[in-house]
């Protein structure tokens, strides 16, 4: 089975994290989202992944030259943006004659794939769309379903006025290849705008897959501070990493000074290096190679890697970018800091 992932977004919502890296390459304990989407796949039945790229391609070759993924790649790109469904018209050409995988790639999610093809095809539907209960469906596409689970109507972004079903399109299809002949070529066209409605009114099966118990997708800087506090109390089971107990995991292959003290959960890079009187934890994340300062304070927050934080700095609530300096004794809360201005990020 193929796995189509839509890679080409700008991700504007995520800046300034963003604003050298696609929204698919953000790291989440050192590893790319994407990366981790593409590794589950492995057991999944899936041989190959096809990933659509516009903004930032080259990123992509790059990253996945340097570590390797656990499945072959193949590198489409769009010169101009397509929308998503013209991203999956795009690559038609590699998709055999058997059912196949799309997914939005800023998401992260414990849907089996594996389970939702079984449902597919008990459903004998032409598309199967995961779907999320959200309290506030109004910034996803709003999904109304009959009894059997075959969708029945889409609405995209709707004003709360307009909110009729907390069922949400996860960002998680299956299609089977016929589909595709549906889809208009050579312009860009919104698979949730216009393909699953022009489909429905076609009279296609469409049906909804309700079975998720953890899903989110990482569209703003509190949504990707939010994932790793997820991972961290259990909520979801990243790469084998177990939190329970407040687990400080990584300190093997960190230095960490005798006086300094860490609070579990914590992650630590290789080569993170955490000096004498700093108090690091709970809910941290110390990238590879970052040296955080003495007498330094840090909580729930996420230092990339190669990251400084000089002496008596105290930072909170915070992403803190690749390679940025912090100066010492900085105050920093509730900011992505990419080594310009900082930024609060509930105001972007
Ligand atoms: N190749 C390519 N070309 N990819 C694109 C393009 C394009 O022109 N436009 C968007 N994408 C990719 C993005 O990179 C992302 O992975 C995915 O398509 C969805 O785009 P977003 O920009 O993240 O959409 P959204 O978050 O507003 O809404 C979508 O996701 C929600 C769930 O998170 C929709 O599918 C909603 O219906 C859904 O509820
Ligand atoms: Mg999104």
């Amino acid at each position: 089975m193929k796995a189509v992932f839509l890679v080409g977004g700008l991700g504007t919502r995520l800046r300034p994290l963003t604003n050298k890296t696609p929204k698919p390459l953000v790291p989440v304990m050192g590893k790319a989202l994407l990366e981790h989407n593409i590794d589950k796949l492995k057991f999944k039945g899936v041989d190959e992944i096809v990933l659509c790229t516009c903004y930032r391609p080259e990123s992509f070759e790059e990253y996945f030259s340097e570590n390797p993924s656990a499945l072959p790649i193949r590198f489409v790109q769009e010169k101009t943006p397509l929308g998503t469904g013209g991203a999956i018209k795009n690559v038609e050409g590699f998709i055999s004659d058997e059912p196949f995988l799309i997914f939005n790639a800023d998401i992260i999610s414990d849907v089996d794939v594996a389970e939702m093809l079984r449902f597919h095809e008990e459903k004998g539907a032409d598309v199967t769309i995961a779907s999320v209960y959200v309290d506030d469906p109004t910034p996803y596409g709003v999904i109304e379903h009959d009894e059997n689970d075959y969708a029945t109507a889409f609405k995209e972004k709707p004003k709360p006025s307009e909110v009729v079903s907390h069922y949400i399109n996860a960002g998680i299809y299956i299609f089977n290849p016929e589909i595709l002949e549906e889809i208009p070529a050579g312009r860009p066209v919104s698979v949730e705008r216009e393909v699953f409605p022009r489909l429905l009114k076609g009279g296609k099966k469409l049906a909804v897959y309700k079975e998720c118990s953890y899903w989110l997708d990482l569209g703003t800087v509190e949504k990707y501070l939010q994932v790793h506090q997820d991972i961290f109390a259990g909520k979801y089971l990243y790469e084998q990493l177990d939190f329970r107990n407040s687990a400080i995991i990584g300190l093997e292959n960190a230095h960490v000074h005798a006086e300094a003290i860490l609070r579990g959960p914590l992650w630590l890079g290789a080569g993170a290096q955490i000096e004498k009187g700093a108090v690091v934890g709970p809910n941290v994340i110390v990238g590879a190679n970052s040296v955080v300062g003495e007498d330094c304070t840090i909580e729930h927050s996420i230092l990339w890697e190669s990251v400084k934080v000089e002496p008596a700095s105290r930072i909170f609530d915070s992403v803190i970018m690749a390679n940025c300096l912090v100066e010492e004794g900085s105050t920093v809360f509730r900011s992505a800091y990419s080594g310009e201005v900082p930024k609060d990020y509930a105001a972007v």
